[in-house]
Order: structure tokens, then C-alpha cells, then sequence
């Protein structure tokens, strides 16, 4: 089992089954498959994500029903507090994964995805 169908089985097997699930990080590799799955289901979900590295991954869900955005840094209580006000559930995928080389530029990720360049799909 992958970590996003992981993630999926462990909201569902909840007891209340959730409906409302706040996902840190939703707009990274992992989170914005996570969303659209979440979003499939028929779940409500509230994106928390600084968007570090844009919104292109997240580009298709944007208009899909049940899904809302709160663009900030999860270190910001406001944001936070704000963000899983409603939740059921919280799914936190928001971290710095491959910090580049100090060399680097935010070039050296994906344009398209929004992830960086050369990560394989788990
Ligand atoms: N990608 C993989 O293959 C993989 C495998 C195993 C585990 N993981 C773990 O899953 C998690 C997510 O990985 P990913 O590949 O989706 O990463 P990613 O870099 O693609 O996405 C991370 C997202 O978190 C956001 N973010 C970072 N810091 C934030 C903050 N302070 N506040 C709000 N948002 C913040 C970024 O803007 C980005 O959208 C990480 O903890 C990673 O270690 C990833």
C-alpha cells in the first residue's frame, strides 16, 4: 500500500468517518494526490499550505466542491487555528523535504508539478 492510499484508509477507518479533513502540505506531491482522492470520496477538505513552491499541483482540484484553501505557514497559529477550525481530521504532509544545495534556486523543481525535479512517484 502507497502513502496516499495509506493516508485515505487511515481517515476512513475512523470510527465517525470524518468528512471534513484539513490537509497540511496539500498542495506538495503527496498532499495534492491525497486532496483529489479525499475530494473523490466525497470529503471536504481544507487545504493549509504555504505554497512554497506554487499552486500547479493543485490547479486542477481548484472549483471542486468541498475544497477550500488557507494559504499560510503552519507555524503561524492564526493560519492554523483557522484552518482546522472544522476538521474532523488533520493530515500533516506541509515539510521541507529536499532542501536544495545552497547553489540551487527554486528552479530546480518542477514547474508542472510543483515538486522537485527527478523525485520518483512512490
Ligand atoms: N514524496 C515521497 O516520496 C515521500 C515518501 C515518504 C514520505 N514523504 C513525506 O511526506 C511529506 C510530504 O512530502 P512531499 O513529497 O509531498 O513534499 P513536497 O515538498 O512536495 O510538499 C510539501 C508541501 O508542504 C508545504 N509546506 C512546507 N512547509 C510548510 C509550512 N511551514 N507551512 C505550510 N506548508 C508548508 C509546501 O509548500 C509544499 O506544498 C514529507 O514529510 C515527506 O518527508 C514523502
Amino acid at each position: 500500500m502507497d502513502a496516499e492510499t495509506s493516508a485515505v484508509g487511515a481517515v476512513e477507518a475512523h470510527p465517525q468517518q470524518p468528512s471534513r479533513v484539513c490537509v497540511v502540505g496539500g498542495a506538495g506531491f503527496l498532499g495534492s494526490i491525497l486532496v483529489e482522492l479525499l475530494l473523490d470520496d466525497g470529503h471536504q477538505v481544507t487545504i493549509l499550505d504555504a505554497f512554497l513552491y506554487g499552486d500547479d499541483s493543485i490547479r486542477n482540484l481548484l472549483g471542486r466542491p468541498g475544497l477550500s484553501l488557507v494559504p499560510g505557514d503552519l507555524r503561524d497559529i492564526a493560519a492554523t487555528v483557522h484552518a482546522f477550525r472544522h476538521a474532523d481530521a488533520v493530515v500533516h504532509l506541509g515539510a521541507l523535504v529536499a532542501i536544495p544545495p545552497a547553489t540551487s534556486t527554486s528552479s530546480s523543481r518542477s514547474k508542472s508539478t510543483g515538486t522537485p525535479r527527478g523525485r520518483r512517484r512512490p
